[in-house]
């Protein structure tokens, strides 16, 4: 079964697009997309030998052999040519940065990326290398998770609150947003309660004028 995050990043992927899954330790998003008909092709990269031969064995064992395909690989460094697709999760901003510092963007049709930390810090990525955000989910599986979706069409640059909150999901405003922003501003309040910080004053009046509209 696929976790709520893995869904939410799997309904983002186009269809029939041969879709390569970076950090893939169990291959459980290239398998679901096979069963489900999203793709015909899809591989599963690692860094590491022991979660690919984890991959391998859910492989084998929805006798999915051929279709998914397993490839040890430092991000995209080894990834077929054919790929089109690029979902990026499950990792810390730093090791997305350094997998797509070390790849050529411009290649793919797509990323989706969800980083476990510092979505900020994504966003600030993707503006500065003028990209282009055409997609973002906010799924709750324990914790808010941002899922980004980009590629590599010109954009101007960002603005802070667009890097802060995502540029998509501040024009569309649904319930699970207005969800996070509501937690989020719990927990600066709590915070602020103890340090009386201006900068996190000013962050609490910021999320109150999104939430309401102002
Ligand atoms: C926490 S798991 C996340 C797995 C899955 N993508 C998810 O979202 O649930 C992170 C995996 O990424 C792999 N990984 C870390 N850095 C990598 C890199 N530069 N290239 C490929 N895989 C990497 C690790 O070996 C690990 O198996």
């Amino acid at each position: 079964m696929l976790s709520k995050r893995l869904k939410t990043i799997a309904e983002m992927i186009d269809n029939n697009k041969v879709v390569f899954d970076v950090g893939s330790d169990h291959a459980l998003l290239p398998c679901f997309l096979i069963q489900h008909g999203i793709t015909q092709k899809a591989y599963a990269g690692e860094i590491a030998k022991g979660p690919l031969n984890n991959a391998k064995d859910n492989i084998e064992r929805f006798r999915l052999k051929y279709k998914v395909i397993p490839v040890l690989s430092d991000g995209l460094m080894n990834a077929p040519d054919d790929v089109e697709t690029v979902v990026i999760s499950g990792m810390g901003y730093y090791t997305i940065e350094h997998i797509l510092d070390n790849c050529d963007i411009n290649k793919y049709d797509s990323f989706i990326v969800q980083s476990n930390t510092d979505v900020d810090k994504l966003r600030t990525y993707l503006s500065d290398h003028n990209l282009t955000i055409i997609d973002e989910q906010i799924v709750y599986d324990g914790f808010f998770y941002q899922v980004i979706k980009f590629n590599s069409d010109f954009h101007d640059p960002y603005s802070e609150t667009e890097i802060e909150y995502g540029p998509v999901l501040l024009k569309r405003r649904d319930n699970i947003f207005l969800e996070y922003l509501n937690d989020l501003k719990d927990r600066y309040q709590k915070i602020y309660e103890k340090s009386h910080k201006e900068s996190l004053y000013k962050k609490i009046v910021e999320i109150d004028k999104i939430m309401y509209n102002k």
